[in-house]
């Protein structure tokens, strides 16, 4: 008997889907180009979120996808521990090239949420390497997020991707308080100007449980999941010199700010504040192939060259660590990122990006717009006992018109591609408009 269902729609349990829902109604792409998407049906659709924060060259470029084939045929796997090949070196050497002055290793994980672990792990084991076995507590932030594997989702700070997980997460980890403050910083254009004390509230995790016992610190210098939060103004500097003053390690979760979302390299570039780690994944491979990185500091990695040079100096890795797909990959996107000056590129869309979003400021039930770089939100005021309802709504009614907007909860979120154009921001928030009239 033939047991595939006949929609084919039931055997695929979806991430961070509705799955009934979806099911009832699905929205499907079946082909994308440039900046567009086009439906099973051959209907356009505009991606207004360069993939799921991706894909900011635009989809199917041919440099990367030819090097991809050109690998696959030449070396289409090696194995990871105690064999090397050499574009994982050459992209090691590139990807640091791209950090902050002394962030000179680069340490392969196949997404985001591995690259998170790693990060955390690297923390504790160089603490460990440096004689400071007790320093072991991790400090997050509310509505943190860093992706969904344990070590990320005790450190992140969304109750949704933890509250099941409750007395099963990481132990020894604190939170400092989220930095959106509607109240005093609603609408507020680029960075609000109220939050920098709010960093002080390490002093307080200080206080409680003593530095010598905190390992590290990990935020997303603009917090990207959860609804677009930049960073108050000052904040950033503020945590880096509290890490400082404590011996504390400050970790960067650039999953989504790096490779230009924010106009440069990285937000450590942007905001002129250097981590000891980097975690980053997304437009690595500008999304083709499914890559992260963790890029340490010099001091990080020699804390681990101790012991007999034959040793393992750390017990981490994966079976697909610097994978030659994805490698190949990533090597063409940063010199895709290079030849057409990609960051420099977004950095210019950055002016008509925020004067865009923030023309819909009036429009039906927004109650605030937040932008930084190329990374956008537009807050929804919730239904009435049924939040996320509109949020999801216009997310389905936008794709309906011809729009690919995320919306987290009543939040909608935008990430333009490094290299739009001021026609296709007008489409997107006039389509949005539309949209938001129509909910309403
Ligand atoms: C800041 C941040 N960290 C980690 C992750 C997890 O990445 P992945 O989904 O590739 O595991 C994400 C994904 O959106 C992210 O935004």
């Amino acid at each position: 008997m033939d047991r595939r269902n006949t929609l084919g729609f039931d055997a695929y349990w979806m991430p961070f889907t509705a799955n009934r829902a979806f099911k009832d109604a699905p929205r499907l792409v079946a082909s994308a180009s440039g900046h567009e998407y086009k439906t099973p049906d051959g209907a356009r659709v505009l991606d207004a979120f360069s993939g799921l924060w991706t894909t900011g060259l635009g989809h199917g470029r041919p440099q990367i996808i030819e090097a991809v084939r050109r690998q696959l045929e030449t070396l289409d796997y090696a194995p990871a521990f105690q064999i090397g090949h050499p574009g994982a070196f050459d992209l090691a050497t590139r990807l640091t090239a791209l950090a902050p002055e002394g962030m000179t290793r680069a340490f392969f994980t196949n997404s985001g949420s591995e690259a998170v672990e790693t990060a955390l792990k690297i923390a504790l084991a160089y603490q460990h390497a440096r004689g400071k076995p007790q320093k072991k507590r991790l400090i997050g932030r509310e509505r943190g997020y860093h992706g969904v594997n344990f070590g990320g989702v005790s450190v992140g700070g969304i109750l949704a991707n933890r509250s099941v997980y409750a007395g099963a997460l990481l132990p020894n980890v604190s939170h400092l308080p989220a930095t959106l403050d509607l109240k005093r910083n609603a609408f507020s254009h680029g960075l609000p100007k109220h939050g920098a004390e709010l960093a002080d509230a390490l002093e307080h995790h200080v206080r409680v449980h003593g530095a010598d016992s905190i390992a590290a610190v990990i935020v997303e210098p603009v917090a990207g999941s959860t609804g677009v939060i930049p960073p108050p103004q000052g904040y950033l500097e503020r945590l880096r010199a509290l890490c400082t003053a404590h011996d504390i390690l400050l970790i960067f979760d650039e999953v989504i700010t790096g490779f230009g979302r924010v106009g440069a390299a990285f937000a450590a570039e942007r905001f002129g504040v250097t981590p000891d780690l980097i975690c980053t994944a997304k437009g690595l491979t500008n999304g083709v192939i499914p890559m992260g990185a963790v890029i340490a500091g010099q001091h990080i990695y020699d804390a681990f060259m101790q012991g007999p040079p034959h040793a393992i100096e750390f017990f981490h890795g994966y079976t697909y660590s610097g994978h030659p797909a994805a490698v190949a990959a990533a090597i063409a996107t940063l010199e895709i990122y290079s030849e057409e000056n990609s960051f420099d590129g977004a950095r210019a869309l950055e002016p008509a990006f925020a004067e865009r979003i923030h023309q819909l400021r009036g429009a039906p039930n927004v109650i605030d717009i937040r932008n930084f770089g190329l990374m956008g939100a537009i807050e929804l005021a919730p239904r009435q006992g049924a939040p996320g309802a509109r949020g999801f709504e216009v997310h389905v009614r936008a794709f309906e018109a011809g729009l690919m907007v995320r919306n987290g909860g009543d939040v909608l979120q935008f990430a333009p591609f490094l290299n739009g154009t001021a026609d296709e921001l007008d489409e997107t928030f006039s389509t949005i408009e539309k949209v938001l009239r129509d909910v309403a």
